[in-house]
């Protein structure tokens, strides 16, 4: 792999921040079924309120992969094995990351986050804690192949890829993303994965429409969101967050449905709505611990191990590229 020089961390060339933004959201609300990618919840008060779900006493992912990540510490990180390249996607806040860091003694952690601004902050607290750590951020999207800073020690490449987040992705959404990684991570590298288990649907019901409404404040956000942005102007009134859980398709579906017949400007572009009608916001897919090794398999994984939280809520996979 090519040694990246010292260069600033950015966007994709030629993209300016609003323009994937714009486009997506154009041709997401022109789809005969309304849909909009849930990347875009992240903006800084869509980051705190999804902060305040993590919170939540009905938000359980959150406590239970944090319980078994303490539970397991010892054995996760010698699955990882000291002297690796610690890859994090989405690092964020990253309580986690910093048990594993100081469990594992990683030769390198290369935390991966479209914003920025959050990788400051969180390589600033990094290197103050662990002065022995190499830090090399990546401001990009992970859902493309990335150019790893070359600073690795002589360690295998391990991608962290915590909070269940894979749970966006489609099954075969999932499969595409865990073979790229599988390439990103080269042979004998290795990949832990969180992944929220399948579970009594009151239970993920619950979690998905808390009693407070921070979800639905959160899922509402995308539309505040495009209006701020894109010169939008969703009547946010008149739209309702609608959660529940799938069970055909093993995932919460979360949606935003319009409460009239009404048309909405994004710009210079109209879209109409139906009464009843949604926008699709979210999948998060659960997986019991057999569906989702047979798809890391499927993927080129061999060698799977999964640790669990005591309550069987959670569920942490560790996958060896093949
Ligand atoms: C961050 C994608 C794992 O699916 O549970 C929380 C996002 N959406 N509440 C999830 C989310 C609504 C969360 N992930």
């Amino acid at each position: 792999m090519a040694r990246t020089p010292r260069q600033a961390p950015g966007r994709p060339a030629g993209l300016a921040p609003a323009e994937g933004f714009r486009e997506d959201v154009i041709a997401g609300l022109s789809l005969p079924r309304k849909a909009l990618p849930p990347k875009y919840f992240y903006d800084a008060r869509g980051s705190a309120l999804f902060e305040a779900i993590c919170r939540l006493p009905e938000y359980y992912p959150t406590r239970a992969e944090l319980a078994l990540t303490r539970a397991h510490l010892a054995g996760i990180a010698r699955f990882a094995r000291r002297g690796c390249t610690l890859i994090e996607y989405g690092s964020g806040e990253s309580l986690k990351s910093r048990l594993l860091i100081r469990a594992l003694r990683p030769a390198a952690y290369v935390p991966v986050d479209i914003s920025g601004d959050a990788l400051r902050g969180a390589c600033a607290r990094l290197a103050r804690e662990f002065p022995w750590l190499r830090l090399a951020p990546v401001a990009g999207d992970f859902s493309r192949p990335l150019e790893i800073p070359g600073i690795e020690g002589p360690g295998r490449r391990v991608v962290y890829f915590p909070g269940s987040t894979i749970g966006n992705l489609t099954p075969d959404e999932a499969l595409a993303f865990l073979r790229m990684t599988r390439g990103q991570v080269g042979v004998n590298g290795a990949m832990l994965v969180g992944v929220d288990l399948k579970k009594d649907a009151n239970v993920l019901h619950a979690a998905y429409n808390d009693a407070r409404g921070v979800t639905a404040a959160f899922n509402l956000n995308l539309l505040a969101r495009i209006n701020r942005e894109l010169g939008g102007n969703f009547d946010l009134k008149r739209f309702r967050h609608y959660a529940f859980y799938n069970a055909t398709l093993g995932r919460i579906e979360m949606h935003l449905v319009s409460l009239a017949r009404q048309t909405v400007a994004v710009g210079r572009h109209r879209f109409a709505f139906e009464p009843g009608e949604s926008i699709h916001t979210e999948n998060s897919c659960k997986y019991s611990v057999a569906e989702f090794q047979a798809l890391a398999a499927r993927a080129g994984f061999r060698g799977a191990r999964a640790w669990t939280d005591r309550r069987g809520r959670f569920a942490l996979h560790g996958l060896v590229s093949g």
